[in-house]
Formats: C-alpha cells, structure tokens, sequence
C-alpha cells in the first residue's frame, strides 16, 4: 500500500493556487489569542483548528491521531469567520489550522537555517491520505517569500513563493525543507491549514490553478 498523494506535487512538491479573491481584514488576524511556540523563526500561533479544540500547538500525535479531524478553537474561530470558511472551501479534512505570526528575518541566511521538513504524516495510515499543508497570506509582503528546496543542502533546486497578500500555495511540505525570508519590519502573517490528499484536494486544486 502507498499513502495517496495528489499528482499536481509530483515533480516540484509545492503549487501555487489563485490568490484569495475576497476581503482580508487585519481585526480577524489581529484579534486572535496567540501561543509562544517557535517554528522556523521568531513566531507565534494562534490555534485555529487542533488535536481536541483547546489552544494546542502540538502534533496531533500527542493525542494519537494522524494529522486530520481537526477540531476548531471557539474562542478564536469566531473572530476568525474567512479563515474557516476558506479552509472549509477546500472540501478537504483538515487537522491543524492555525494563524503563524512572523517577526523580521535577520537576513536570508538566518531564514536558510531555520528551513526544516514539517512532520505531517507521523501517524498517517498506509493507503490513506498524505498531509500536506495549504498557506493564505494574510498581510501584504511582496519583498518576503518562502524558501523550498528538496533538501537544506541543495541550493540548486531553490524555489521561492513570494508572500502577496491573499498569496496561496499548497506545499508538501514533509518532502521539502522551506523557510520564510522576511525582511518587512511589521509582523507576517499566514494562515496554515494542514489538508489530507485526496480526491477533494484535487478537485480544490484544479479549481484554483491560476
Ligand atoms: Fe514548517
């Protein structure tokens, strides 16, 4: 059995989607309730959706399940409307969401040394879904963008993925190692949806190629 995977990721592990055609207003990022947890930079995260609805920034391993079912947050999926209708949209099952809040990249090499391989699929079961996680950029950063490479070391497959506001990309981001370089003073912020791959994913995907 293999896990199933979505073909549009085969050959670069990352595609970018039409942005986000709708309104994005700062009081539904700005008002949410943040955690100290640190990934791949100096961040913090608002839980939107996790493991069993409380404010958890951890794997949903944790609690034993594969990175799906996940359960939205009230408190702050309720000053957060969009964002649960777009990762709704998607048609897909969803387990973390959440709000990343970036503070500014002390250089690009600072950013390449906090590229890493997510751990979506620790407890994904064999002949099911593969995770892979979808990006909504919130605020308008044109100068920033993610880094991907298939592996840290390998700077000849360096892709960049620039971080417009209403920018979305869907990443597979176990298989490749990505950072955000973020130059901008005020903070970047994202949403990050981890999604099963699937025949709703696809669909999702094929309906908002550019
Ligand atoms: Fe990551």
């Amino acid at each position: 059995m293999a896990f199933k995977k979505l073909q549009v990721l085969e050959e670069k592990g990352y595609v970018q989607l039409k942005p986000f055609d709708g309104e994005l207003d700062p009081a539904e990022w700005e008002s949410l309730e943040y955690v100290d947890w640190k990934s791949g930079g100096d961040t913090n995260f608002a839980i939107l959706a996790s493991a069993n609805g409380e404010h958890d920034a951890r794997g949903f391993w944790e609690y034993g399940k594969p990175d799906k079912g996940g359960v939205w947050v009230n408190d702050n999926i309720e000053k957060s409307p969009t964002f649960k209708k777009w990762t709704e949209s998607a048609g897909a099952d969803f387990g973390r969401v959440r709000v990343i809040k970036l503070n500014t990249s002390a250089d690009y090499d600072e950013a390449v040394r906090n590229m890493h391989k997510d751990d979506n699929n620790r407890l994904t079961e064999d002949g099911t879904g593969w995770v892979v996680r979808a990006w909504l950029q919130l605020t308008d950063d044109p100068d920033s963008y993610m880094i991907l490479r298939e592996n840290k070391d390998d700077v000849d497959s360096e892709q960049h993925i620039h971080l417009n506001k209403g920018a979305v990309f869907l990443v597979d981001s176990e298989r490749l190692d990505h950072a955000v370089y973020h130059p901008g003073k005020d903070p970047r912020y994202a949403v990050i949806a981890s999604f099963e791959s699937g025949p709703e994913l696809e669909s999702w995907v094929a309906d908002n190629l550019p």
